[in-house]
């Protein structure tokens, strides 16, 4: 495992404790690591209103975004499930807005899962 996936991981499990998801109790830390080696991350945000729940991965996007990064090399994605998590429908499609294709790592625990936005999402939707 390379520097920058040791350090995506262990912000993604940081950003993971500041899960707030008191319906779900579903704890999730996404990194998203760009082109120059910078690191965002999020968590998940839940609502009373469910449908306004924003995931950990889109969040950690649109804070790159909003920071003015569009160019990612890798997510790394954490939960406190004991199953492994790949990123929803929803959130592929906003990451295929910005990436042609991009690493994904997913680990539960110790167990670590290698795959990448074309595997998990090989047809986009697109204007
Ligand atoms: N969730 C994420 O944050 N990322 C995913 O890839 C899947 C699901 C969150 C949304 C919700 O807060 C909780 O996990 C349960 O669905």
């Amino acid at each position: 495992m390379s520097s920058i996936e040791e350090k995506a991981r262990h912000e993604a499990q940081t950003a993971m404790r500041k899960a707030y998801a008191p319906y779900s109790e579903f704890r999730v830390g996404a990194s998203l690591v760009t082109e120059s080696d910078d690191i965002f991350s999020g968590c998940n945000i839940e609502n009373c209103s469910y449908g306004l729940t924003v995931c950990a991965e889109r969040v950690a996007l649109f804070k790159a975004v909003s920071e003015g990064c569009r160019k990612f090399k890798l997510l790394v994605l954490t939960s406190d499930s004991d199953k492994a998590i790949v990123p929803c429908g929803a959130c592929l499609q906003v990451l295929a807005e910005f990436c042609d294709d991009l690493k994904i790592i997913v680990y539960n625990g110790d167990m670590i899962g290698r795959t990448s936005l074309a595997e998990l999402l090989p047809h986009r939707f697109r204007l």
